[in-house]
């Protein structure tokens, strides 16, 4: 296979200089400057409507961007984005083209230096290394590999190192020396960073440099740990960690608090000097930064955003992450579309949106004003008419009734009115995010007379915090000193062994299983006070503990047919007529992506029986970005009253280290924003899309 000519050496050429790689930057500078110079708010003038109807590319990953003609689309896209369907197929596509890297290096005699990056984006593509290490003899014999960035601070056998991270993820499972392995080491003295760091550079370039540099996005954008205030020729060095990152690692660190302060990375200068850059991106959380880096300013602000002016850099992202991506959000300002019911009703309410106008008052100079005439020429319809239509579509998604209303027209409702009452199944991946998303709406189905089964997915342990089992081992042993009675004296050892566990594993460490349980006993206790805030009874509630939690830690979970089958079991057991579920574009390595992931399968399992109608499914968005107004099917709104019931179910979690009072807020906010588009005034709503199954991301 024939490599791509700036990741492999090429025979001089007198009349260049000798040096492909400085040919393809000279010809990538002129093509960013074209770039820069373009207006990204004009419409464009020709069309590229490929990846737009069909947004899976699956092109060659690791190719010289600098040689290619402007396409319509990078316009508004500065750097080479690709979209796959999910992560685990832009994982396989980008761990086949390593291998065939690695292959063709090594069977030259020569070593491959790759950069690697941490954090749960890589961890697919890890997974696949090793595979294809076991599976198919791909050896590392012939690589050196330099780490981006590690915590100062952290010993090297701190489960968060990033050293223990990359040893448990990759290097224990192939067969790279030791010896060809860097990584920035967080426990040299203070005085000695400079020097460790200057160090690093220069092993970077004996080594040759970087073929391949592999990155993920934090939220601030930060390439490595290269936070907002990063310059472009930044070199190794000392960083302090932004708010924004050291809340986003508070899950691995059990709470923020723990989260180192500072750490050693790779330098924005350093990176850019790889000869190739690779940015991966999963989930929903990640679209709105992917967008900014992808098509927004060139800033310091964001570091990522300095790949724009890289000759060989791409973006390779899941649809979740690309979904801010004009040619997603706004596919009209890049080329022609279909000019179909949803495309309109997104249209009409991006149009309303952007110009503060409510729906109804919008006229045909609004539409032909801001790229959108088409979508009026289309139909040859008039804006009052469109209007009109759109207005309705969207005001028919709000219904006081999720279950349905008994003995209404069907017609324009979101839900079916028969059967009633329903049989109406919850799963919520961790014990809050129900509550989170749907506290409101769990309250309305249960008192609209529904059966109700709120399924607690896994058991959430790892959240709570280490106080709240403390505490109830020490009222354990204050009961044996106040009581005196031998009832209460065999529970000294059971306290006495939760107590020094949790001294053991000091400020970072991991909980042995009997701390996990007692954790996840006690979050039981808050999510059922939580249920009864919202009208459920005890036996509304069900707890699955699935395995992948039980056995897993953030970032590091792994599904097993153990927790499909636990979720098949839920859905043959209660046989539901409606199921409210979460976590469909959540970062896939999230309790909430693995057990979406656990019901889509289930899902696929389930007995195709004609006598029994399929269950309409409703995706809710708990901690993950809300919906848009263009993308709900059906909109719960809420009074005050109800709200404050909410927040009070979500404060139920008070052993959690981070429950999300913000839900209301978002809730607040989407009533805002229904407001703005001209329809009633409502304190707050909760939003629900339905979940098409032939859009589940495969298993
Ligand atoms: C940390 C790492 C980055 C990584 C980022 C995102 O900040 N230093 O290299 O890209 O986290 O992490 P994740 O992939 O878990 O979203």
């Amino acid at each position: 296979m024939a490599w791509p000519p700036s990741l492999v050496e090429t025979p001089a050429t007198p009349e260049k200089g000798g040096d492909v790689y400085e040919e393809i930057c000279r010809r990538s500078k002129l093509h960013c400057v074209t770039i820069r110079n373009i207006d990204t708010t004009a419409r464009p003038l020709q069309h590229t409507p490929a990846s737009m109807t069909n947004p899976d590319e699956t092109g060659r990953i690791l190719e010289a961007s600098g040689q290619k003609q402007l396409t319509q689309r990078e316009r508004f896209e500065k750097v080479r984005t690709l979209v796959h369907r999910d992560s685990d197929a832009a994982s396989a596509a980008l761990a086949a083209e390593i291998a065939a890297l690695i292959r063709e290096r090594s069977a030259a005699g020569r070593q491959t230096v790759l950069g690697l990056a941490t954090g749960s984006t890589p961890v697919p593509l890890y997974r696949e290394l090793i595979r294809l290490h076991r599976e198919e003899g791909l050896s590392f014999t012939h690589v050196t590999t330099f780490n981006l960035d590690e915590y100062y601070g952290l010993p090297r056998d701190h489960p968060e190192s990033y050293y223990r991270f990359m040893q448990d993820q990759l290097f224990d499972h192939v067969d790279i020396p030791e010896h060809q392995i860097n990584i920035p080491d967080g426990t040299v003295p203070l005085e000695a960073v400079y020097d460790h760091c200057l160090d690093y550079e220069r092993r970077i370039e004996e080594a040759g440099g970087l073929d391949l540099q592999i990155l993920g996005i934090g939220r601030t954008g930060h390439i490595g740990f290269n936070e907002p205030g990063s310059a472009n020729d930044s070199p190794t060095r000392m960083i302090t960690l932004d708010r924004v990152t050291r809340q986003d690692a508070a899950a691995d660190f059990m709470g923020v608090a723990n989260v180192p302060r500072s750490a050693i990375t790779m330098g924005v200068g350093t990176i850019l000097e790889a000869r190739c850059l690779v940015l991966m991106a999963w989930g929903n959380n990640k679209a709105a930064i992917v967008r900014e880096a992808a098509e927004g300013r060139m800033t310091d602000q964001i570091s990522a955003s300095f790949l724009q002016n890289h000759p060989n850099a791409t973006f390779l992202v899941d649809r979740a992450a690309a979904s801010n991506l004009t040619r997603f959000r706004f596919p009209w300002l890049v080329g022609p579309v279909e000019w179909d019911a949803a495309m309109k009703k997104r249209a009409v309410v991006w149009l309303s949106q952007k110009l503060e106008k409510p729906i109804l008052k919008l006229v045909d100079e609004d539409y032909n004003e801001n790229g959108v005439g088409e979508l009026l020429a289309s139909t040859s319809e008039a804006a009052y008419e469109v209007n009109i239509d759109n207005f309705n579509r969207v005001q028919r998604t709000i219904t006081g009734w999720p279950g349905g209303k008994p003995g209404a027209d069907d017609t324009n409702r979101p839900e079916r009115s028969t059967p009633f009452p329903k049989r109406i199944l919850i799963l919520s991946p961790e014990p809050a995010d129900a509550y989170i998303g749907m506290g409101g709406t769990i309250d309305r189905l249960k008192e609209q007379g529904h059966y109700v089964k709120l399924v607690f997915q896994t058991s959430g342990n790892l959240r709570v915090a280490d106080i709240a089992a403390l505490n109830f081992a020490r009222i354990l042993l204050e009961m044996v000193q106040t009581d005196q009675s031998a009832e209460w004296e065999s529970q000294t050892a059971y306290a006495g062994s939760i107590i020094s566990s949790i001294d053991a594993k000091g400020e970072f460490g991991v909980d042995p299983e009997s701390v996990r349980k007692l954790k996840g006993l006690i979050l039981r206790g808050e999510a059922r006070d939580a249920a009864s805030v919202c009208g459920l009874k005890y036996h509304d509630t069900r707890f699955l503990d699935l395995p992948f939690y039980e056995q897993g830690r953030y970032r590091r979970f792994r599904l097993d047919q153990a927790d499909v089958e636990n979720i098949s079991r839920v859905l043959d057991e209660f046989a539901p007529d409606s199921v409210f579920v979460t976590g469909d574009a959540s970062d896939p390595s999230s309790p909430q992506a693995l057990s979406f992931k656990a019901f889509s399968n289930a899902w696929k399992m389930l007995k195709n029986d004609s006598t029994t109608p399929v269950p309409n499914v409703w995706l809710y968005r708990g901690r993950d970005r809300s919906f848009e107004a263009h993308e709900i099917d059906m909109a719960i709104p809420m009074s005050p009253d109800q709200l404050d019931q909410k927040v009070e179910a979500i404060r139920k979690f008070m052993s959690v280290n981070d429950a999300d009072l913000n839900a209301s807020a978002r809730n607040q906010e989407l009533a805002a924003t229904y407001d703005a588009l001209g329809m009633a005034e409502y304190e707050a709503i909760e939003a629900f899309r339905r979940w098409v199954p032939e859009d589940a991301a495969e298993g």
